[in-house]
């Protein structure tokens, strides 16, 4: 493994950054390479070969640019395309499933797990297998979530509008008295405190991040792949979508501060 190369990660559009946020904190000697499909977004509705096939033009994207790694900082794309990109590409790659249905099985008491996701996310099953695989005796309840990532992509992770939807998406699992709410979208951790609120504060919410870093961390220790001496990391961010904006909400909404931000058009990732 190349010890200088980046971390890549990616996702559909802006909730990726909240992973990245998180591995900014775990390896802070790391250099990143994000790519944000915003040009494309949302991935949750559409078919399992679409969304395989725009992860692989990405991945190769982040390899071009020397990523010695790939986070895949989207739950609908490791839940489509984890196998896919594995099989393609010859650099370790994670996804977010595994790790997010780690910390739900340790965080419950009762036993009952909520998930929320896309559409194709909650199809797919992929919380409930990964989740029963660790621990049989556990219910799952799945719940998709179809109008977060347009509400929060458009800038409305505030809006009267995302709270009813909320509401509406949220009221079968505190039926099922879930104690655990796995948020199994990237996006989602940006309307976590609308989604607290609404479950209640004996409800433990779950963001997937925190154990990806560590995953990517413990990844790095294994493979003798940290960059040690690397005091000033650098970060570049990379979008089909409208660079201003998305370096705007990295800064306002995910904290990151002023980042470098490049737009590529959706016909140059076609091509690669
Ligand atoms: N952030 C994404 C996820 O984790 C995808 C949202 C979307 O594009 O629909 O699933």
């Amino acid at each position: 493994m190349d010890k200088g190369g980046s971390i890549g990660i990616f996702d559909s559009g802006l909730g990726g950054l909240t992973v990245a946020r998180q591995v900014m904190k775990v390896l802070p000697k790391e250099n990143i390479v994000y790519f944000g499909d915003n040009g494309r977004v949302p991935y949750g509705e559409r078919p399992r070969e679409v969304i395989i096939d725009f992860s692989k033009q990405i991945s190769r994207f982040l390899i071009k640019k020397g990523a010695k790694m790939i986070i895949i900082a989207c739950n609908t794309a490791t839940a489509a395309a984890l196998d896919a990109l594995k099989e393609e590409f010859d650099l370790p790659i994670i996804g977010v499933i595994s790790a997010g249905a780690r910390m739900a099985v340790s965080a419950t008491k009762n036993g009952k797990i909520g998930v929320i996701g896309t559409t194709y996310t909650i199809k797919s099953e992929a919380y409930h297998k990964k989740i029963k695989e660790l621990r049989h005796d556990v219910e799952v309840y799945g719940s998709p979530c179809p109008k977060f990532t347009p509400l929060i992509e458009g800038g409305k992770q505030d809006s009267r509008e995302l709270i009813e939807a909320a509401q509406e998406y949220l009221a079968p699992l505190k039926e099922k008295g879930v104690d655990v709410l796995v948020l199994g979208c990237t996006h989602y951790p940006i309307v976590a405190k609308h989604l607290q609120k609404i479950m209640g504060e004996g409800v433990t919410l779950v963001d997937p991040a925190i154990a990806t870093a560590e995953e990517a961390k413990a990844l790095l220790d294994e493979r003798g792949g940290h960059n040690e001496g690397n005091l000033s990391p650098t970060y570049l961010f990379y979008t089909t979508g409208d660079a201003s904006t998305f370096a705007n909400f990295a800064k306002q909404i995910v904290g990151l501060g002023e980042v470098d931000v490049t737009h590529v058009p959706v016909s140059e990732l076609e091509r690669s």
